[in-house]
């Protein structure tokens, strides 16, 4: 596969975008612990970023959610790992890569408001709202995009890319 010739986020570019962020959630939080939940692998560079500058009590957990083949939706999401703390009454900052048909985030809601979180807050480094099938509301999104695949900073194509710095768009194969 070919990626884009610059990235379309740079390293610099999300840090920055990555600190206002943590300020927004920060204030929403208003001095209250929070239960970060973090959805892997795609958001774990994202998470990392912005829990470092979080100015209220985090603990950490996450969840793994299983929906992809390729570029593709299966439509089917299935969570293979769940957080392990007791959610009763607490409230919940769930922290993705990216939403796209929204489908990940909504089983995973489903799971937190049943496992009895008292808040459930989500907050998304990217958003491609063109490509929604099921509503989600985050709190915050870093940046919105249209219908392109991204891959860098913890997103993949078929778990390659996760390591790059920037986030570029994959754009087929080579040719
Ligand atoms: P959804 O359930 O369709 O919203 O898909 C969300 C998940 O699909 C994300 O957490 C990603 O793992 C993956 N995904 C969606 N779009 C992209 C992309 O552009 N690049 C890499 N992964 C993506
Ligand atoms: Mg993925």
């Amino acid at each position: 596969m070919r990626l884009s010739e610059r990235p379309l986020f740079s390293a610099g570019a999300i840090a920055a975008r990555v600190t206002e962020l943590a300020e927004a959630v920060s204030r929403d939080c208003a001095g209250e612990p929070v239960v970060a939940t973090v959805v892997l692998k795609g958001a774990l560079f994202f998470a990392a970023d912005l829990l470092r500058q979080l100015s209220v009590p985090v603990t950490l957990d996450f969840v793994r959610a299983r929906s992809y083949a390729g570029c593709n939706s299966t439509g089917h999401v299935t969570l293979t790992l769940t957080p392990e703390q007791d959610l009763r009454d607490r409230r919940v900052l769930i922290i993705e890569d990216i939403l796209d048909t929204g489908r990940t985030s909504a089983a995973i809601v489903d799971y937190l408001r049943t496992a009895g979180a008292s808040d459930i807050m989500m907050c998304a480094l990217f958003d491609k709202p063109s490509r929604r099938e099921v509503a989600v509301h985050p709190a915050h999104t870093g940046f919105v995009v249209d219908d392109r695949f991204l891959v860098g900073y913890g997103l993949d194509y078929e778990q390659r890319y996760r390591e790059l710095p920037d986030v570029y768009e994959l754009l087929g194969p080579e040719v």
